[in-house]
């Protein structure tokens, strides 16, 4: 009794003590940003005038020279430093951070028209998602709906999955990416808030077709499965920001693990949980994995252990594991001491010092190794799942402590 006790109030002082950090980094970012924003160069306005982009909006990483990278709407980064802010006013209940949080999601609204990507859920479901669960404000609502009406005009019938990148010249015909499991989260939501199935169906329809041709008989996956838009065949399998076709690259690892976790939330269907579970124990299996659970970039990096992390792949995999084990109660043990090492990892030695790295969280996540960019940087969506895991954490110890 004694030693459950303390355990949960050991893990509620990490909660408590990066939710702290994060409330003093997060200040920091605000005013580094408001300094970017008034001090964009020349250079970066005329590019963003020629290629006809909007304003820049929120943060998504440092640049080589150590300046704060920040993104139009239309980055599919966009969205997860207003989800950040939107997670600090659920933890902590203050009105400043759902006034700082509507500011930074207000100005993504003309993305509910974009029908160029498929990165809608990323961009709104993080951003106005959360701002409609913390506040029921209808305008968020309705913003939500007309951006997975446009999302789904990517759905093809014969291939059966959403198609993810468009203007790939003559490399891929219908290219689909792991990533694209974290955008059905905004079509589920959808399906609840119109009444109208197709949403949902078209989310079911992508998963499974994702199940059945993305992953290998180890329970790795792809990055990219390439599709015949007119028969729905398979043309290639192969990787875009991984080592190699045939390498595990980490962070696509853990867009699947989330993406079949939450697909299982949202439909009960027990091929998810399995697959969940499945993708789960080929992370935690993996002879490359460091002891701290911090994984390489990519699996097979060839020169291991002298590769760089990546902090993003371990924090969305941390969030992933917490809601894993409300379903998975027979390894709920194993998934939530797996999770609880990153958290715990991170804290001691990934985090940024206070009024550094232009307010980011976290350091040493990787965007692309192999394409030259985002090595051993900060990023705003490993800081974001840093966030949700914490949530997630501190909102099953309290269900733990009230049952
Ligand atoms: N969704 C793009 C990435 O994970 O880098």
């Amino acid at each position: 009794m004694v030693s459950v006790f303390s355990a949960c109030s050991k893990q509620k002082d990490i909660v408590q003590e990066n939710f702290d950090f994060s409330a003093k980094q997060l200040k920091h970012a605000l005013k580094e940003m408001k300094s970017a924003l008034e001090n964009e160069t020349d250079a970066s306005i005329h590019e963003r005038a020629l290629n006809a982009w909007s304003e820049l909006t929120n943060p998504r990483s440092l640049e080589a020279d150590g300046s704060l990278l920040m993104v139009p709407s239309k980055d599919w980064c966009s969205g997860f430093f207003p989800g950040e802010l939107w997670y600090m006013y659920e933890y902590t209940k203050d009105e400043q951070w759902k006034r700082l949080a509507h500011r930074r999601t207000i100005i993504l609204e003309r993305e509910k028209f974009n029908g160029k990507t498929h990165d809608m859920g990323f961009k709104m479901y993080c951003s106005y998602g959360n701002g409609y669960r913390l506040t029921g404000d209808t305008a968020y609502r309705s913003i939500l709906i007309r951006s997975a009406q446009t999302l789904i005009t990517r759905f093809n019938p014969k291939v059966g999955c959403i198609r993810s990148w468009d203007n790939v010249g003559s490399k891929w015909k219908y290219p689909v990416i792991i990533d694209n499991m974290l955008n059905l989260e905004l079509l589920f939501w959808a399906t609840r808030a119109t009444g109208d199935s197709t949403f949902y169906n078209i989310a079911v329809s992508h998963a499974k077709t994702t199940l059945k041709n993305h992953f290998r008989a180890d329970n790795s996956s792809f990055h990219v499965v390439d599709y015949n838009p007119e028969t729905g065949e398979v043309i290639q399998k192969n990787t875009h920001q991984g080592y190699a076709h045939e390498s595990a690259w980490s962070r696509g690892q853990a867009w699947g693990l989330y993406g079949y976790t939450m697909c299982y939330r949202e439909t009960g269907i027990p091929d998810f949980l399995e697959q969940a579970g499945r993708i789960a124990r080929f992370i935690f299996t993996n002879p490359n994995l460091p002891e701290d659970l911090i994984p390489y970039w990519d699996c097979n990096a060839p020169d291991i252990p002298n590769e760089p992390r990546d902090v993003s792949a371990a924090t969305c995999t941390a969030s992933a594991l917490y809601e894993l084990s409300k379903y998975d109660r027979e390894n709920a043990g194993k998934y939530l001491e797996w999770a609880n090492t990153i958290i715990e990892n991170i804290t001691k030695n990934y985090r940024a010092e206070l009024n550094s790295h232009k307010g980011f969280l976290l350091l040493h996540s990787t965007g692309a190794k192999l394409l030259g960019f985002e090595i051993d940087v900060p990023l705003v969506y490993a800081d974001y799942y840093f966030l949700e895991a914490l949530l997630r954490k501190k909102n099953l110890e309290f269900n733990i402590n009230i049952e």
